[in-house]
Order: C-alpha cells, then sequence, then structure tokens
C-alpha cells in the first residue's frame, strides 16, 4: 500500500493518527505499517460505540444436560465408544493457547505458568499429564494442535521444545497461529504499540477453526481421518482432555457437538450457561441471564439453566466444515491495552484502556444443529487459572489440584 492510499483509508475510519511518526521511520520502518493499515480491518471498530447492540438474543429456552445420574449408568458403554474412536484415529484435540492472559499478568504465556510449589509443575504440564492417562487407557496417541498467537508463538513453541513435551510424542503436536485484530481506546481509536506499528492483539478464540485451515492443517486432519476435535482452554488445570465416556457419549446421542458443562454453584454464577436460542443449541452469556432465567424451574422443579460451560467442546469435524464461511458474531471486550502515550513512550496500563475485539468459540454452538451438554463434578474437572488470587485463580487451582491427589 502506498502512503497516498494508506491516507485515503485511514481517513475513511478516522484513524490518521496512526501516522503521527511516520517520518520517523526509516524506510523499512515504513512499509511496514503501510503494509498493516493495509491488511487492517478498520471497518469493524466504530462498532465498539453501540457494542450493546452487538450481540442480540434470540428467545431463550432450556437445553437439559445429560447429568451424573445417567452418565454413570451408561459409562461403561460410553467409555468403550470413546476408546475405540480415539484408537481407531478418530479423535484429535485443540488447545486454545493464543490469548494474552491479561488478567494473570505474566509476561510469558500461561502455558508456561508454573503452579508448583515445592517442585516445578507447568500449566501445559498439567494438561500433558491428563492427556497422558488417556493415551495409555486407549493404547493411542492422539492428534494435539495448539494455537498460539503472533504474540506468543516463538515463546510458546520453545518452551515446549525444550521441555521435551512433558513426555508427549512430538510428531502428533502441531501449532497453528491465530490471526490478530487492531485494539483501539474507549472512542475506537486504534492505539500505537510502536511508533510504526498498530497495536494488535489476537482476534478472539472462535477463528481457531479458520485458522487451522489456513495453516494447512485442515488436510492433515482428512488424511488422519479426524472425526471429532476436542477444543479446550489453556488455563482448566484438572480438564479431562479426548475424555473417553464423553467421547462415546456424543457420538452414541449422535451429536454434532458435546459441551462439559457443571452444575452452577449459585443461580448468579458468572458462568455462560447452556439453553436453547430459537430452537438451536447456545450458550447466554451471565450478563445476559435475566432474574426471570435465573428464577425459571424445569418439570422436575430444578433451575431451568442450571449448567454452566467449562470451554471444553467436541466439535464433529463434518459439522465445523459447513461453517466454515459462516461468520461468529462480534465481541467487543475491554481489556489492557500496552500503547504509546501522548508523548510517545510505551504504557503498560494497570487497568483496562481500551477494547479488544474477538470471535468466541461459544458462539459456534449456536451454528451446530444438536448439542450435548455433558455434566462434569466441578470439583474434579474445573481449576480455571485467570487471576493471581480470589476466584478462578493460581490460588483456588492449587487446593484443587490437592484434592484431586496432584502433589505441588
Ligand atoms: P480468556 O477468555 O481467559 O482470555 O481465554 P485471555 O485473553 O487468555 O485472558 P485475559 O482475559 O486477557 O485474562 C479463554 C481461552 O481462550 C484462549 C485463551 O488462551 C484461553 O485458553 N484464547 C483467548 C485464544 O486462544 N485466543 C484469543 O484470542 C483469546
Amino acid at each position: 500500500m502506498t502512503l497516498a492510499e494508506a491516507k485515503q483509508k485511514l481517513a475513511q475510519y478516522g484513524q490518521e493518527h496512526v501516522l503521527k511518526y511516520y517520518e520517523e521511520l526509516d524506510a523499512a520502518g515504513q512499509e511496514a505499517l503501510l503494509t498493516q493499515i493495509g491488511e487492517t480491518d478498520m471497518s469493524v471498530l466504530a462498532s465498539c460505540k453501540h457494542r450493546e447492540e452487538l450481540v442480540k438474543k434470540g428467545e431463550i429456552t432450556p437445553l437439559a444436560a445429560m447429568e451424573l445420574d445417567e452418565i454413570n449408568a451408561n459409562r461403561k458403554s460410553f467409555t468403550s465408544t470413546g476408546i475405540k474412536a480415539i484408537h481407531d484415529g478418530k479423535v484429535g484435540a485443540v488447545l486454545l493457547a493464543g490469548g494474552m492472559g491479561t488478567r494473570l499478568g505474566s509476561d510469558n504465556p500461561k502455558c508456561m505458568y508454573n503452579v508448583g510449589i515445592s517442585r516445578e509443575l507447568y500449566i501445559f504440564e498439567c494438561l500433558v499429564n491428563n492427556m497422558m492417562d488417556v493415551v495409555r487407557q486407549s493404547g493411542s496417541w492422539f492428534h494435539l494442535f495448539v494455537m498460539t498467537s503472533e504474540k506468543n508463538n516463538d515463546t510458546t513453541i520453545q518452551f515446549m521444545q525444550e521441555k521435551k513435551f512433558f513426555g508427549y510424542n512430538p510428531e502428533f503436536v502441531h501449532f497453528f497461529k491465530q490471526e490478530m485484530a487492531a485494539a483501539t481506546d474507549y472512542e475506537g481509536r486504534i492505539y500505537l504499540e510502536e511508533k510504526g506499528r498498530l497495536a494488535t492483539s489476537p482476534n478472539g478464540n472462535g477463528g481457531w477453526f479458520i485458522s487451522m485451515k489456513n495453516a494447512g492443517l485442515l488436510d492433515l486432519v482428512k488424511k488422519e481421518g479426524i472425526e471429532w476435535i476436542n477444543v479446550f482452554a489453556v488455563d482448566n488445570v484438572l480438564q479431562r482432555i479426548a475424555d473417553p465416556c464423553f467421547v462415546g457419549a456424543t457420538i452414541q446421542r449422535n451429536c454434532d457437538v458435546g459441551a462439559k458443562v457443571v452444575r452452577k454453584n449459585a443461580p448468579d454464577e458468572k458462568v455462560g450457561v447452556m439453553c436453547l436460542e430459537d430452537g438451536r443449541p447456545s450458550i447466554v452469556e451471565y450478563y445476559d441471564l435475566t432474574q426471570e432465567l435465573m428464577d425459571a424451574r424445569d418439570e422436575k422443579g430444578n433451575p431451568a439453566y442450571n449448567f454452566g460451560v467449562i470451554l471444553n467442546y467436541l466439535f464433529r469435524v463434518s459439522a465445523l466444515e459447513q461453517l466454515l464461511d459462516g461468520n461468529l458474531p462480534l465481541h467487543i471486550v475491554e481489556k489492557k491495552i500496552p500503547c504509546l502515550d501522548e508523548a510517545g513512550e510505551l504504557i503498560k496500563p494497570q487497568e483496562p484502556n481500551g477494547y479488544k475485539f474477538e470471535s468466541l468459540v461459544l458462539d459456534m454452538i449456536h451454528q451446530m444443529g444438536s448439542c450435548l451438554p455433558y455434566e462434569v463434578e466441578r470439583n474434579r474437572e474445573f481449576a480455571p487459572i485467570k487471576n493471581k488470587t480470589g476466584i478462578d485463580s493460581v490460588e483456588s487451582a492449587r487446593a484443587l489440584l490437592r484434592e484431586n491427589g496432584v502433589e505441588l
């Protein structure tokens, strides 16, 4: 893109300020900035001024979960179906590790966080330990695809290689990068993170399948005959990955997606809950859950919206492929964005200072024909690390790891 073209594009979107330091850059710096301006989607930025209108919900009705009693009664059969699928190479997993983990506030990628006390125990190590249970049980490795972003890709790969994947078979580990999006102040003006670089952040975890395709990994999925993909977050150190019973239940119920859920511990707990939206599976975020929905009861008299998602989904690959062109809704979230201040100095804010633009994997559920919410015991499978202390923190995850017999 030429300077004239860049100026024209920036004027169209009211972003001319990003050229403030253009004359100070060397030729390579100028070219890199113009390229970035050319590649950045600026059409979405103005929508931050009416962000509450972006994610409009349809009619919400309950979607029953498969509860523990039913799972236990069928455990043997589900597990043997799941083990067979894993053994036959039909199951793969995607680790969502592209996030910035700003709430945890560590400079390194989250997977490198050491939750150990008297020994080293990294988040990624906890996940591999859980995966190894399945490898032993099924007698076969399953493919792990790791999504990183431009910001943490090299550090993540280097760490995992140095640690020899904590014993996982490297031939079954593949990395791909997600896309980035511009980050702005509260007026939708793009921040600069360097004099010659727009501030960008990973564009949310919803783009994982497209990014995997763009990286050529869908060819591997096809070649290997992978029919199911278990997508999971990096920060739940207790979660079971490619859990045979969950895999078997989703296959036997013939659903396009299975979603691991936990029983809510309070009607207003801050988790997204499973529901139907206009008759299709969906997730209603806690801030959209009205008092009326919180009070609603099912025919047994239990809360009708009582199961929260934990970001562990099993997608049928053929259902995902039909969605490739379908757009996901945009979420505009407040975050801490490192940026240059008025004097051109880099600042790392302690409080949120603007918006990131993201698409979310939970919105993919609404695009699936059928979904099986599958209950898991929260104390056994849900220990997310979002913060340093308090709720969903290093502290709470350590307590839960101990409770499950993990030495720290
Ligand atoms: P979070 O919602 O916890 O976001 O991600 P985050 O960006 O990592 O953390 P905060 O909000 O800044 O503290 C849930 C999961 O989705 C992944 C994260 O790595 C985590 O596994 N994720 C999130 C991505 O892979 N890409 C993204 O763009 C965002």
